[in-house]
């Protein structure tokens, strides 16, 4: 998969600025604050329709305008598509091609990204794990992040509703008609993370043991907050959810909270046997993160043919040289990759093959040159 072109009206500190990415390599350099990652942040919006760093939709529209104009070309499976996203306060709308499509449209599009906040994943909460789950592993599989986003919706609906019921502003059977859908969304998903996960983690295994010299073994493991034994189908898992949580019940309507689910559940990642939450370098979690990325690549690569987009969010010149060279064999002639950075010195002896270096300047990108 190939980005062509972007243009951003009004994104962020662009006003107008059009790019023709190199197929191969981009470079992006410049000072701190002149808009390095808001070029990354806009060719993950539009694929993803959504930023991996604001709160709010509307934080990307620059502060000068009322509304945000991307429009990004991509080539995938032969064909070109034209990804248009508006942007404004409370409102974002999608085109692809010319038509009015509905956000699952881009679920085919590959995007793998490393930034920096990626490195809570190791020591941050299971939240952040989660949020690997959903926005990194899950979408692995077309269909995950629809089922996704229903598990959602029916969560915060059932919350509610928990509440009114603790509050006796409505009666417990009602809980019914949400339960089921929890159940079905629910198992969904977590059927959808495991089939994921038994093909990603022996990929991420296999690159980690190679970025370590054969050093560490990584393993990582789903853990449920129901009791799932290994090779359970989609139906067996909405019947434990469904059970589980009839006893979980009244402790529910008690917190307002749904206390069950995928919502809830968390990835185990060790070193060598040892628990993640206890790994001293910053290193070391670096290369597991590093390791998890890549297997999204190549586990892309496996599951459509294609690799998809990597964006390198000042990350790369953190690796030590040998993990560099790892990662820039990886990527060379196959990958599309924008790798942001505000180091200057000695990136020729860094980088091989092709590619174009950029330079950033108030939120105004030129190309420097082609190598
Ligand atoms: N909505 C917005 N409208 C206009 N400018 C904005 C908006 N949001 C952020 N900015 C500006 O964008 C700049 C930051 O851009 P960006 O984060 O891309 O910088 P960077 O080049 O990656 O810097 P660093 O090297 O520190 O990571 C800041 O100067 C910030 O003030
Ligand atoms: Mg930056």
């Amino acid at each position: 998969m190939r980005v062509s072109s972007v243009t951003l009206r009004n994104f962020r500190n662009y006003i107008d600025q059009f790019i023709k990415p190199h197929p191969a390599i981009n470079i992006i350099t410049g000072p701190n604050a002149q808009g390095k990652t808001n070029i990354l942040e806009a060719i993950y919006y539009s694929l993803r329709g959504r930023s991996f760093r604001a709160e709010k939709d509307k934080d990307v529209i620059s502060w000068q305008s009322e509304q945000t104009l991307l429009q990004t070309e991509v080539e995938y499976a032969a064909r070109s598509f034209t990804i248009q996203w508006k942007i404004r306060e409370g409102n974002k709308k999608l085109l692809v091609n010319g038509a009015e499509n509905p956000r699952s449209e881009l679920d085919h599009f590959g995007v793998v990204l490393f930034c920096p906040d990626d490195l809570h994943l190791i020591k941050g909460s299971p939240q952040e794990r989660r949020h690997f789950l959903d926005y990194d592993a899950g979408p692995l599989n077309p269909t995950y992040s629809r089922s996704w986003r229903q598990y959602a919706r029916v969560l915060t609906q059932r919350n509610t509703l928990l509440k009114e019921i603790r509050d006796r502003r409505a009666n417990q059977e009602m809980l019914e008609i949400w339960d089921e859908q929890l159940y079905r969304h629910g198992a969904r998903v977590i059927f959808l993370r495991l089939q994921v996960l038994k093909k990603l983690i022996p990929v991420a295994r296999s690159i980690h043991h190679r970025l370590t010299q054969g050093s560490e073994e990584l393993q990582a493991k789903y853990l449920s907050s129901l009791v799932l034994e290994p090779g359970l189908s989609e139906d067996q898992i909405y019947q434990i959810f469904a059970s589980a949580s009839q006893k979980v019940r009244h402790l529910e309507i008690q917190r307002c909270q749904t206390l069950l689910g995928p919502h809830r559940d968390d990835l185990s990642l060790a070193i060598n046997g040892i628990e993640a939450k206890t790994f001293g370098s910053q290193g070391q979690q670096r290369t597991v993160t590093l390791s998890l990325k890549l297997s999204q690549m190549e586990l892309w690569h496996k599951e459509y043919g294609d690799y998809p987009v990597l964006l390198l969010d000042d990350v790369l010149f953190e690796l030590d040289r040998n993990r560099q060279s790892m990662l820039l064999d990886k990527v060379q002639d196959k990958v599309q990759t924008f790798i942001t950075t505000s180091f200057t010195g000695g990136i020729e002896e860094v980088i091989r093959g092709d590619g174009a270096l950029w330079l950033v300047n108030e939120g105004r990108l030129s190309k420097k040159e082609e190598f």
